[in-house]
């Protein structure tokens, strides 16, 4: 009788939770408004570019499934375009926002709205500004809750909080930029990093500039860690506690425990953070990796962890954070980074390669008549500098408009030479040209990024728009194309958007292009993506009905 009655009672349950459960596919809807605000760091005051006056911006909270409307209105000076960084937009392409890839930008007095549906990713991501160097201040957090009824595959935190790393310059950056231009030389580096907009305590006029964030003894935290920065690679560190990595670029990973992370512009990583230490306060700290030559901002941002009850007065204990130059820490860091390649959350690595592509990654000089020496730095893949259409990519592509782009990007360099040799300081000039490679549909893609000395070696994190990837396999010094891809690993290799190539030495992805569409591919230091160091996949159609560029009921012209 009881049993039957307990039976009953769970069968009651069932039925509630399965009705309960809310329709699939909510729409979310966002309103962000470009305007202009005063903000002051380090007892600097200037007007910034910002979503709602805020900065950071607001985060969108999306659940996987749901359908995203974002109205963006601009009522800034500047063009804009915004980019959902990491999200697949899976045939909708209009939506991606990388300005002149995809859309032409929103001029001042004008909306856009970005329609996109959020399927088979969960985790976090970012949004910001996809036109000149703009994102210093219009980024924002993506965070993708899994879908009602499904947990996380590690333990149920307490609470969560957003971590966006970024960098703040006390001057107009856009200015910066135009002299930069004008001198054919990189702009000043930033004056401070900032978490969630914050340079904290060892800057000047800190006391209002500091982030802190509240737990309670015992308890688990996730930090969704974002790397907002224009162009560093930071690692972060918290005082006295340990992080336990189990998601990069909303990809789910194989957990590790770690006392350092590293991350690089355009990354993302979750941690998971126990509050077991004594109660006291701790500081969460962030500061650039640089081992090439190369001068950087290498100031330290930091922010607190408060542990509930500490008084504010006691002084917050330094994390140590691996030296700035520490390559064994951010080799061996990386290869810690695997997919979690479980049944729910396979790791679905194209083991047959139909294109083999090798791009090298250079730096050089350029004849510049307009600027103040007569030469500018430039940045190119296979010796090809990418020169901005005057519209968008993918209208071109989709209304056959010619001479806007051509798709003959060589597949690899036309002239070989020893890549990670000697500083090559002599022929330094790069072509230039809006140029692009065409891929089939559906076929795999393997690309190997080769970093090369050409005026200096350095490390890039390459980011490729409308995909995740799998990193199959990196090393130090050239590629050999004969030994290094038996020792990749197809198993469960770290799936993301972003990876670092590191200085002086290459990183093989690999793809199934199954997204039909124009995809833009960069570096994510705007440094180098504004000297031409990118590209874009052009994608074809395939044959079935749902293989195409989406043309879509919210087509935007
Ligand atoms: Cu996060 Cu094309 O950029």
């Amino acid at each position: 009788m009881a049993k039957s009655f307990l039976a009953s009672l769970l069968l009651f349950f069932q039925i509630v939770w399965f009705i309960s459960l809310p329709a699939e596919a909510a729409i979310k809807k966002y309103q962000f408004d470009i305007q202009v605000k005063n903000v002051s760091r380090l007892c600097h005051a200037k007007p910034i570019v910002t979503v709602n006056g805020m900065f950071p911006g607001p985060t969108v909270y999306i659940r996987e499934g749901d359908r995203v409307l974002i109205n963006v209105t601009n009522h800034a000076k500047y063009n804009m375009s915004i980019h959902w960084h990491g999200l697949k937009q899976f045939r909708n392409g209009w939506a991606d926002g990388p300005a002149y890839i995809t859309q032409c930008p929103i001029k001042t007095g004008h909306s856009y709205v970005y329609d996109f549906n959020v399927t088979g990713q969960r985790g976090t991501l970012w949004w910001h500004a996809h036109i000149s160097w703009l994102r210093a201040t219009v980024y924002g957090a993506i965070v993708i809750m899994p879908k009602q009824g499904t947990p996380f595959p590690f333990p149920q935190p307490h609470q969560e909080t957003n971590i966006i790393l970024g960098e703040w310059w006390n001057n107009d950056v856009e200015e910066l930029v135009k002299q930069g231009n004008k001198l054919g030389l990189p702009p000043n580096a930033s004056d401070a990093h900032t978490i969630n907009g914050k340079p904290g305590p060892l800057f000047p006029c800190y006391e209002k500039h500091t982030y802190a964030m509240e737990v309670e003894q015992g308890k688990t935290y996730l930090l969704r860690i974002i790397n907002a920065a224009l162009n560093d690679e930071l690692f972060f560190a918290i005082a006295g506690h340990n992080m336990m990595v189990v998601e990069v670029d909303a990809v789910y990973t194989k957990p590790f425990s770690t006392n350092a992370i590293l991350i690089a512009p355009g990354q993302t990583t979750n941690v998971l953070v126990q509050a077991t230490q004594a109660p006291g306060r701790y500081f969460m700290a962030a500061r650039p990796f640089m081992d090439a030559l190369l001068p950087i901002d290498n100031k330290t941002a930091t922010a607190i962890l408060q542990y509930k009850g500490v008084p504010t007065t006691v002084l917050p204990i330094l994390p140590q954070l691996p030296v700035p130059d520490d390559t064994d820490f951010a080799l061996s860091y990386n290869a810690k980074l695997r997919s979690l390649n479980s049944p729910q959350f396979p790791a679905n690595v194209p083991l047959k390669v139909d294109r083999h592509l090798f791009y090298t990654i250079g730096l050089g000089i350029n004849p510049c008549p307009t600027c103040i020496n007569g030469t500018q730095l430039i940045a190119s893949l296979n010796n090809i500098s990418f020169e901005m259409p005057q519209i968008g990519l993918l209208q071109a592509h989709f209304f056959n408009i010619k001479g806007v782009f051509r798709t003959d990007f060589p597949d690899k360099p036309l002239t070989p030479f020893n890549y990670t040799g000697a500083p090559l300081t002599a022929n330094l000039a790069a072509n230039i040209g809006t140029r692009v490679s065409k891929i089939t549909y559906n076929s795999t893609v393997e690309l190997v990024l080769q970093d090369t000395n050409l005026l200096t070696v350095e490390s890039h994190p390459f980011h490729l728009h409308g995909y995740n990837f799998f990193v199959v396999g990196t090393g130090i010094g050239n590629f050999d194309p004969k030994e290094d891809p038996a020792k990749f690993n197809l198993v469960d290799p770290p799936e993301r958007n972003t990876v670092g190539v590191p200085t002086g030495g290459w990183t093989a992805i690999r793809f199934r292009a199954n997204n039909p569409g124009v995809w833009f591919m960069h570096c994510h230091l705007e440094l180098h993506t504004s000297w031409g160091l990118k590209t874009a996949f052009v994608v074809e159609d395939g044959k079935g009905a749902d293989q195409t560029r989406n043309v879509k009921e919210h087509f935007p012209f």
